[in-house]
């Protein structure tokens, strides 16, 4: 794993804009892998920048996003095709068609699962997949206990999920307990893995996933077994860690040997 400790929230969107540019500038069809959550949210508004500025297109990029609400259609404020769409795909060139979002709606939920991983693997898997955590350690919404070799599925989600995600809800509107969720095993095969981290709130979930076993009970952690993880996290949520010095240490060799 890559971990790269930034001094700010805004140091880690810039980072994780740099990592979107760079592969969209050597692959212009590339597959993103998209997330949702506050987190990557200053990530977006970078990319948006750097698109108005002319500095990257996504015209020719296509997406998969890592999860939906089971309940809640592509309408609803509250589902994550309203959030990409709002905060992403409406403010860059991006084709619509060629963005995928789990679909909430599906009469047939496990038809859907099913469906969007053969819509992945016919895409020819994802290049760049973007994640945050949750503060329990999981990664879309494979919560602790998930299979590390699971498929897009429908997930249940923890209270504390869902408690963490209640703000984004009005007071007596519907909250879903249950999600459509990429598997760890879908996430997994991205051949580039960015995960970003922001906030003390993440600090425990962090520390698991970079210095705990690889373990069902933090989803996060399997990152360690990919060939090609990056962690890009403020300094509140690099606290928790034992060995911050000798990631930094590394990071200064990188960016030497990168001529940097
Ligand atoms: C949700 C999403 C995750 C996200 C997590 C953290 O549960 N399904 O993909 O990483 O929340 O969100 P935030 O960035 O708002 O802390």
């Amino acid at each position: 794993m890559q971990i790269v400790i930034l001094d700010t929230p805004e140091a880690v969107a810039n980072y994780g804009a740099d990592q979107f540019v760079a592969r969209l500038q050597k692959k212009p069809q590339a597959v993103l892998g998209l997330a949702t959550g506050s987190t990557p949210i200053a990530l977006y508004r970078e990319l948006i920048r750097r698109y108005q500025a002319g500095d990257v297109s996504f015209a020719q990029a296509r997406s998969f996003n890592l999860d939906e609400y089971l309940g809640l259609d592509g309408d609803h404020p509250q589902s994550y095709r309203h959030f990409m769409n709002a905060e992403l795909f409406s403010q860059i060139d991006i084709d619509l068609a060629h963005t995928q979002v789990p679909d909430g709606a599906a009469d047939d939920p496990l038809a859907a699962c099913e469906a969007y991983e053969t819509a992945i693997k016919n895409a020819g898997l994802i290049d760049l997949q973007l994640l945050g955590i949750g503060r329990n350690g999981h990664i879309g919404f494979n919560e602790p206990s998930s299979s590390l070799a699971s498929r897009t599925r429908v997930k249940t989600l923890t209270p504390d999920t869902v408690e963490a995600n209640k703000r984004f809800f009005k007071p007596d509107e519907f909250q879903p307990n249950l999600a459509i969720t990429m598997g760890i095993g879908t996430i997994m095969e991205a051949r580039h893995i960015l995960l970003l981290a922001t906030g003390e709130s993440k600090a425990e979930a962090i520390r698991e996933a970079v210095e705990g076993p690889v373990a069902a009970r933090c989803p996060a952690s399997i990152l360690q077994m990919h060939p090609r993880a990056t962690l890009v996290l403020d300094r509140a949520a690099a606290r928790g860690l034992k060995d911050v010095d000798f990631y930094e240490y590394i990071e200064r060799e990188n960016q030497r040997l990168l001529g940097g």
